[in-house]
């Protein structure tokens, strides 16, 4: 896969490089390239944003600027790319999102500050039948969209073939079933008085799955009841209700 990010502060994106994405590009897994918007301005003061029509606070960014950056950014490679916008304003970004992004060949991040990116630059790629989306990544607002990406990249990227090192670990991640995850524990047996739950320990793995999925439900039912009423019909067993 590759990625693009443009950007006003590449050095935002620098965590990209570090630990499991860093090894992941480093394997040739992920092709990474961050660019930096104001190579694209025109003015001397390398402008990226202006004041709203209708009036308003904050700036918005210049569709100018943005509409070449992403026109140069785009002929960088042939593959066909998603075009993703972080924005306040977008749909949420859930697992399922990264799933999907998953079989993509390309994704291009546009990261907009300010109060956002002139809609214009949007509406135009959508015209040209390039597929983008506007993304949240959750209830909150962000100075801008470069932290959105690195969560975003992060989420996408471990999820590729290859990199991690036990793929089973993504299959039985919170969400991948619709629950979240139960607890974990390791050594030592006893800890500050407290002990690891007998049923770890008993080597029994049909009783062992049954006790991590009760206490997957009984997490997701303390915690994100909005879960659990998301479920499809048949995602709760005979034993899943009796709990
Ligand atoms: N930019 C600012 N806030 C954001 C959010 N919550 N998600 C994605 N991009 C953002």
């Amino acid at each position: 896969m590759r990625i693009d990010v443009i950007t006003i502060f590449p050095g935002y994106l620098a965590p990209l490089r570090e630990a499991l994405l860093g090894r992941a590009i480093g394997a040739g897994l992920v092709d990474l390239a961050v660019h930096d918007l104001r190579s694209w301005t025109r003015d001397v003061h390398q402008a990226v944003d202006d004041s709203p029509y209708g009036g308003g606070p904050g700036m918005v960014m210049r569709p100018q600027v943005w509409g070449e950056a992403l026109d140069a950014v785009l002929a960088l490679d042939e593959r066909p790319a998603r075009i993703v916008v972080p924005t306040p304003a977008g749909r949420p970004f859930t697992q399922a999102t990264a799933q999907a992004w998953t079989g993509e060949e390309r994704l291009v991040f546009a990261c907009g500050r300010y109060e956002g990116i002139d809609q214009r630059v949007v509406d135009d790629a959508r015209r040209r039948d390039l597929p983008v989306d506007e993304v949240s990544i959750g209830d909150y607002v962000l100075v801008g969209g470069e932290v959105a990406v690195l969560v975003m990249v992060e989420a996408v990227v471990r999820l590729l073939p290859g990199v991690l090192g036990n793929p089973a670990s993504a299959q039985q991640d919170s969400f991948s079933d619709g629950l979240l995850e139960g607890p974990a524990y390791t050594r030592p047996e006893v800890w500050r008085g407290l002990a690891v739950p007998e049923v770890l320990r008993s080597g029994n793995h049909a009783k062992i799955a049954r006790w991590r999925r009760d206490r997957a439900l009984e997490r997701t039912a303390q915690r994100r009841p909005d879960l659990l009423a998301a479920l499809p019909e048949d995602a709760l067993d005979d034993a899943d209700r009796a709990f």
